[in-house]
């Protein structure tokens, strides 16, 4: 016999049930659950964009085609905005803090989102996702202050990200556990697919961008070229799979086990080294995740989650997945090479 769906809506009224949830915190997820359905949409359509351009009139938007990122991004504010339930709007699209409506001023939430993560892969037919990540106010009321915004991932009470894949998928954590919804789209909702996800403690996969490897430091140089032997423990050597984008990558991870890395560029000497992926909205809600599946993120000597953010666009190195492996990582740089 078929067994009964469990939905999106009765895992968040059992975590209200557990005290794990407000009803605040669970309206701003369903908030960006009605986004992701648009998203979703509008990511499977992608192609015939420019099919339906030619016709002359209008596009499928009754408008000027807007890139998918920015669309995205002009959705999840405009509908946060409308429904008033944060206080405070960061998103890694727009360069200030985007002002609440009056309606949010009594939100305790604040929240951050990559609206569209991989977007280069769109024209590619590759997956893409939508990052969040969701603080507790520290202000009293009104709209959120810059104070609200600059916190340590430690803070996160949610973080959670869509993957517009072969099935779109929601996964969530609000602290204790991981779960996994794929949406139907026959009724349109998402439902409970992957319940309790725990990262292996240790995979068989690594995920970087190797063309940059001249300019890394020397403990990742040795830890990279460490996984392509057979192991110690005699394990075969490592696979490499990376498509750039983070959601895709970190997903497969995140369910296979192994190790995604972003390191630090040290191709200057005479700065200090650059990461890429951005602290508030890509690196700490996949920290959050991780941790809560039992997994290890950290820039290469501090834990991700850890980090004081010193503006909302701060980037860091980060090197995430299952704990054995990132723990390895960690005493390759620590030791400037083979440990
Ligand atoms: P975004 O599309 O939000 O700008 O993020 C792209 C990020 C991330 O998704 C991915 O892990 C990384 O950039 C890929 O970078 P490279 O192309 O340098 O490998
Ligand atoms: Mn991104
Ligand atoms: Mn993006």
């Amino acid at each position: 016999m078929r067994q009964h769906a469990f939905s999106l809506r009765m895992h968040l009224t059992e975590l209200r049930g557990s005290g794990q949830l407000d009803r605040e915190l669970a309206d701003i997820i369903l908030d960006l659950v009605s986004a992701a359905k648009i998203i979703s949409c509008e990511v499977n359509h992608a192609g015939l964009i420019d099919i339906q351009g030619i016709a002359g009139v209008t596009n499928v938007h009754g408008e000027d085609v807007q890139k998918l990122d920015i669309y995205s991004n002009d959705l999840l504010v405009s509908i946060l905005r409308q429904t008033g339930s944060a206080c405070g709007i960061a998103s890694e699209e727009s360069e200030d803090m985007i002002a609440p409506s009056t309606a949010g001023h009594s939100s305790n939430y604040i929240i951050f989102f990559d609206p569209l993560d991989g977007s280069s892969n769109i024209d590619v037919n590759i997956s893409i996702g939508t990052i969040f990540s969701v603080y507790r106010r520290v202000s009293q009321s009104g709209p959120a202050q810059l104070d609200d915004f600059l916190r340590k991932g430690s803070h996160q009470v949610a973080a959670g990200y869509f993957v517009y894949g072969s099935s779109t998928m929601l996964v969530l954590t609000t602290g204790k556990g991981v779960t996994g919804f794929t949406l139907d789209q026959t009724s349109g909702q998402f439902l409970r697919s992957h319940t309790e996800i725990r990262v292996p403690e240790r995979g068989k996969i690594y995920s970087c961008n190797e063309g940059n490897a001249a300019k890394w430091d020397e403990g990742t140089k040795q830890y990279v070229q460490s996984l392509k032997t057979a192991q110690p423990d005699g394990r075969g050597s490592y696979s490499a799979r990376y498509v750039g984008s983070l959601v895709a990558d970190f997903h497969r991870n995140l369910l296979k086990g192994g190790i995604f890395l972003y390191p630090g560029d040290y191709s200057d000497a005479s700065k200090p080294p650059k990461g890429k992926l951005r602290l508030m909205y890509e690196a700490n809600p996949m920290s959050m995740i991780v941790e809560a599946a039992g997994g290890a993120a950290t820039d290469g000597r501090t834990r991700i989650l850890d980090i004081q953010a010193e503006d909302i666009h701060h980037r860091v190195p980060l090197i995430i997945g299952s704990a054995a492996d990132v723990a390895d990582y960690e005493a390759y740089v620590a030791a400037g090479g083979r440990p």
